[in-house]
């Protein structure tokens, strides 16, 4: 790689369509080099990214619900990155029909949760080499509902699993909040944000075909966003030096909406560091049985 030709070193997570496609787009058009991770081949992304850019990317596949090919990624990309400028962890799912990942968690939470905070740990190292790292943690609206995160049922079991997909996105404040109090001091910074009500293809995961399509057609006519426009904030959050010294807010797609939470009384410090806690356990028990890595440290799982 040419360092004069490239800025920053940026990893983006679920490329293959909608938000993260356009993320990459508009950082490989800011003139950045764009690292696509996806569960299965980009290959409308590629397409137009080698159109614009063809030096400026690669892409590597990897199941982010799942912790060992979460690790292996994230050796593979600490071997060849000496740093990592930027990581945007858009990759998630809405699951209302119980699926089970392959490490035995509710997949809301194996993907949305565990995904962005495994990926984050193991790069955090690489962050910090950066001069001036930051994360950007694609959340929801859809946190307000149920508006917290229950301890005592991480896998949903109990709650109707309609909570699941809000409840990992509050997770995911919750992990944001916590790394941003732990980052303090440092060159890193971490924010979530809601793209907004964006026409994409997440709805196919929980609605009917004919009603997925019509949510589809809504932004034709500005009932919802395109994921050009959802892409705008995140892009924001990780090119505007406006944002360079902020870290730990939520971002949200309506002011109005903040009136419906009750999260300042789940949404506490101690509910911050518990689930990050929470998280950090479950990585580290996932990690290779021997020898316990410090996280942010990648180790070798092939051998
Ligand atoms: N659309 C909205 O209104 C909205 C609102 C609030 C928040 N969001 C959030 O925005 C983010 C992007 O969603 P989107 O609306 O753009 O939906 P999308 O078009 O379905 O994109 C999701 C991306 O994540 C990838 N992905 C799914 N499971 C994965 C896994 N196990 N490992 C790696 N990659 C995986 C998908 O790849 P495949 O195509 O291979 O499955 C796809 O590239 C999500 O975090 C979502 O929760 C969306």
């Amino acid at each position: 790689m040419n360092n004069t030709t490239v800025n920053k070193i940026c990893v983006v997570t679920g490329t293959c369509s909608g938000i993260g496609q356009q993320i990459a787009y508009k950082l490989l058009r800011a003139g950045h080099y764009v690292i696509m991770i996806d569960k299965s081949h980009p290959n409308e992304t590629i397409s137009e990214m080698t159109r614009m850019k063809p030096k400026g990317f690669e892409f590597h596949l990897a199941d982010l619900s799942d912790q060992k090919s979460i690790q292996s990624l994230a050796v593979i990309l600490t071997e060849k990155h000496s740093s990592i400028d930027i990581l945007v962890n858009n990759a998630g799912r809405h699951i209302v029909k119980r699926e089970t990942s392959i490490d035995g968690f509710e997949m809301n939470f194996a993907l949305n949760c565990l995904g962005t905070a495994s990926l984050t740990l193991h790069l955090l190292d690489s962050l910090q080499r950066a001069p001036s790292g930051k994360i950007v943690n694609i959340a929801s609206e859809a946190h307000r509902f149920p508006g917290k995160f229950n301890f005592d049922d991480i896998n949903t079991e109990q709650e109707p699993m309609l909570y699941a997909y809000g409840k990992s996105k509050f997770g995911i404040i919750l992990f944001t909040k916590a790394l941003a109090k732990k980052l303090e001091g440092s060159s890193v910074t971490v924010n979530a944000v809601c793209p907004g009500l964006v026409s994409t293809n997440i709805f196919q995961n929980f609605l009917p075909r004919w009603l997925a399509s019509l949510f589809g057609s809504l932004s034709y006519i500005g009932l919802m966003s395109t994921a050009k426009d959802g892409a705008k904030m995140p892009v924001k959050l990780c090119c505007d030096p406006a944002y360079n010294t902020v870290s730990g807010n939520f971002y949200g797609s309506h002011a109005l909406l903040k009136y419906l939470s009750v999260n300042r009384k789940t949404n506490t410090v101690e509910d911050q560091k518990r689930f990050f806690n929470l998280c950090r356990s479950i990585i580290d028990q996932d990690s290779i049985d021997e020898q316990p890595a410090p996280l942010g440290v990648a180790r070798d799982i092939s051998s």
